[in-house]
Order: structure tokens, then sequence, then C-alpha cells
């Protein structure tokens, strides 16, 4: 079993490319089902949850190939509507998948998706929008059947209790060539979802809105495959900040899209950090006690993202004074905090609320990851801990990160996979 150890209290100092965005790769990656001929994917960060997306597409009849960071994908030979039990149980995305099953094969049978345990994660708003598209479901056992009624999917006014980054995600891929016109009301604007709405507008679809709250799609009848750049990943900008924060020292981040990630950014200047951004790169700088944020409530995009919220606890853990954090997208999201404590901290967490008690410097500690970014959240405590941290079940780590050990280590830190 692989572990990450850290040799935490160095300054780090450099200059880095910011990978792929993984939750822009893996809709993009389902999508390409819907497009005739070879898409050719740049920027697709070579990870565990990827390498599964292409999995499922092979289980599928389509062919995938990586030369280095671009994907190759080609789905013509799609023959399969049926996703396995255990593929579907390794990502959450895999239910994504769903929407463009059904788009091209008219019928689909799939499972409730796995994840990272960080909620129930209910699929509701998913299936009730397919329903109003004109898709039967049934469900025996954790099995979904499901079948389109009539020749096509059909168009749908739709209107979201939330907005929900998958159900965005899902829908859009059902409705790109569906008959008529579908209209998303309250959904997400989350980048990823911007960044699909290019992606699938570049292969011909007619989409207006994307990234914004109300998205009108115009059926058309196929899409041609092509050449795309995936946007950069705005929470692996966020943890080699945290990192770095958390470490002293400067850094350059170049392909950071700094817009995107303005809830974080204010919240490292307000914590004392010396940010300049020059078109899509990131300079940052710090030198000195960082400084407990005004209180941090995750929300959906541009409020403070939840994936940003693990790792950015684990910065406050020596900040001067007290931080507060309220999780409000996700339910079970502080599982991390148990795993942060063994480094010196001290957080409570009373329901959805963390407080963080900021102590003077944090000391290295046998640690285990629990899920992506809670494991991302321990790196980056490491990295600023006296002596040497061990961080097990790096595999959570992996399914996000290209080699996180490699992209720290690059910036002057010491980070070693054993
Ligand atoms: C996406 O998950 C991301 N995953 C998550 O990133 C991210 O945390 C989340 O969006 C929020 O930004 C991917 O893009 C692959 P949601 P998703 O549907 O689509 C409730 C990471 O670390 N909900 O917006 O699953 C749900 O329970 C991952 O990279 C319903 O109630 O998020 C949650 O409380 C983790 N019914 C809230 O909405 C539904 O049908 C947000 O979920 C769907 C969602």
């Amino acid at each position: 079993m692989k572990k990450l150890v850290v040799n935490g209290g160095r300054k780090l100092c450099g200059e880095c490319v910011v990978q792929g965005a993984k939750n822009s790769s893996l809709p993009i990656i389902g999508a390409t089902m819907l497009t005739n001929g070879e898409n050719i994917l740049h920027k697709c960060p070579i990870l565990e949850d990827t390498i599964t997306a292409c999995e499922i597409l092979t289980s599928l009849g389509c062919k995938t190939t990586w030369q280095d960071d671009s994907l190759i994908i080609d789905s013509d030979g799609l023959c399969n509507a049926q996703i396995s039990k255990c593929l579907m149980n390794k990502i959450r995305s895999s239910i994504i998948f769903l929407g463009a099953i059904l788009a091209r094969c008219k019928e689909a049978t799939v499972y409730f998706p796995g994840g990272c345990d960080i909620g129930s994660r209910p699929i509701d708003l998913h299936l009730s929008a397919f329903r109003k598209m004109g898709v039967n479901i049934t469900e025996c056992g954790g099995k979904l059947q499901c079948k389109v009624m009539g020749s096509k999917i059909y168009g749908a006014e739709i209107f979201l209790s939330f907005p929900s980054v998958g159900a965005t995600e899902n829908i859009l891929l059902a409705a790109v060539t569906a008959e008529g016109e579908t209209i998303i009301h309250n959904a997400a604007v989350e980048p990823e979802i911007e960044d699909l709405c290019n992606y699938l507008n570049k292969c011909g679809a007619k989409i207006f809105g994307g990234g914004t709250q109300v998205i009108k799609i115009e059926g058309v009848e196929s899409l041609t495959a092509c050449e795309y750049s995936i946007m950069p990943d705005r929470i692996v900008a966020t943890t080699l900040l945290c990192g770095l924060a958390a470490s002293g020292g400067e850094i350059f981040l170049r392909d950071a899209n700094p817009k995107d990630l303005s809830a974080v950014i204010t919240v490292l200047e307000e914590m004392g950090c010396n940010i300049r951004t020059y078109g899509d790169n990131i300079f940052c700088q710090v030198k000195k006690q960082l400084l407990a944020p005004p209180p941090i409530r995750t929300m959906p995009h541009p409020g403070f993202p939840t994936d940003a919220q693990p790792i950015m606890m684990a910065l406050c853990c020596i900040a001067r004074g007290t931080s507060i954090f309220v999780e409000t997208i996700f339910e079970n999201r502080f599982r991390h905090v148990f795993e942060l404590n063994k480094f010196g901290a001290s957080i409570r967490v009373e329901d959805r609320v963390a407080v963080v008690e900021g102590v003077a410097k944090l000391n290295g500690a046998c640690v285990s990851a629990t899920d992506l970014r809670g494991g991302a959240a321990l790196v980056v405590a490491a990295l600023s801990a006296d002596g040497k941290s061990e961080i097990s079940e790096v595999r959570y780590i992996d399914r996000g990160y290209a080699k996180i050990e490699e992209q720290f280590s690059k910036l002057g830190g010491s980070v070693l996979r054993v």
C-alpha cells in the first residue's frame, strides 16, 4: 500500500503549470459518446478517475488512447448501453454517462454511483429531469433500467430545486441531440459547466447561456468530434496556493485561470498572502504569519467551493486567531478534521460547523486520507508541520491529483511516494 512521506517546514519556491480539471474532463469524456469521429482532448489529467472514465467508455465499445496528457477518443463503435455495477461504483461521475448513453442508444442500464463518501449524494434531480424528457426509469435493488419512450428524448423546461453540477451536466448531455428545445432554470454556474458547453458547441451543439443560471439548448441532429483543451483545475491550483501559504515562500502558477479562483484568492489575501495575477497566471508570496480569515461558508459557484474547504482548513490550523467553516453543500465533509488534529491542530466540529483555533505550529504525524480533498488537506498540513509525516490511503488523493508528490517536489517541497 503506497503512502506519501512528507518532510515539512521547507519553504516553497518556483513555477508550475496547473493540470487540467478533473471535474471538467469527466463530463467531457462522457460527452464524446455523442460525437462521430475522433476527439482529441488536450490537458486531460491522467488520474484514477479519468482512467476509470476511459474504462467505462471502453466497456461500451469506444476506443480511448492516451498520448501524454492528450486523450484520444473515438466513440463510433459504441455498441453497449449498460455500465457494470463495479464501474458505476468506482466514481460518482459514472452517472453523467447516463444522459449521453440515453441520447445515443435510447436506453441504458446503470447502477447508483459510488465516489467519495462526503454525504448521501442522491441523484433524484437527474432522474426527475430525465423523466420530464420522456425517459421511463425503473429502479430495482440499486439498478436503474432506463428507456426513451418515443423515437428520441424530447426537450423540456426543467427547474432544478438546487443548482446541482452533475444534474446540469446530465441534462445538457441528454438535451443536445434531443427533439426540440430544453431550458434549464437554476442551472449550476460552475466553470466546469461552461467548459462542457464550450466543448459541445465546438462539436456543433446549440447551447446558449452555459455558465449562467438559465441554459437554453436547441437539439441538433448530430455532433462531430473535435480537438479541445480542458480548462485548468481550480482545486489543484487552490491546493498549490494553500501548500505555499502553509510553508512560506513564493510561487508562480501558470494556466491557473484566476477568475475562477476569486473566492479562494479573496480568503488568501485576507489571511495575509500577497497575490498578483498576470493574465492566466498567478504569483503568490507569503512572508509572514497568516491571520484567520472571516467565517467561510461553502456555496455553489461563485461562492467558496466545498472542494476547497478541507484544504483551506488545513491552512487555517496555523493561522493566528479563530477560523470558522460552515459546510452547506455536503453533510459529511469534515472527516479530515480527526486526521488534522493528529498534527496538533485544534479543530472542533458541531454539526455542519467547524471551529479552528490557530496553533503556533503543527508537528509531523502518521495520518490517513479519508477522501480526495481531505487527503489533499493532509498534504498541506504535512508541508507546514515540523518533522516527518506519513499519509496513507493515497489512492483517494490519486483520484484528483496527477502525482501530487511531483507537483510539490518541483516547488522545493519534500514529498515522496514510498
Ligand atoms: C460535483 O459533484 C463535483 N464532482 C464535486 O467535486 C463538487 O464537490 C460538487 O460538484 C459541488 O461543487 C464532479 O464534478 C465529478 P452536486 P456533484 O450535484 O455533481 C445535492 C471533488 O472533490 N443533490 O452539485 O455530485 C447533493 O446531495 C468532487 O472533486 C441532490 O440533492 O455535486 C449535494 O448536497 C467531490 N440531488 C448538492 O446537491 C441530486 O440529484 C451538490 O451536489 C443531485 C445533487
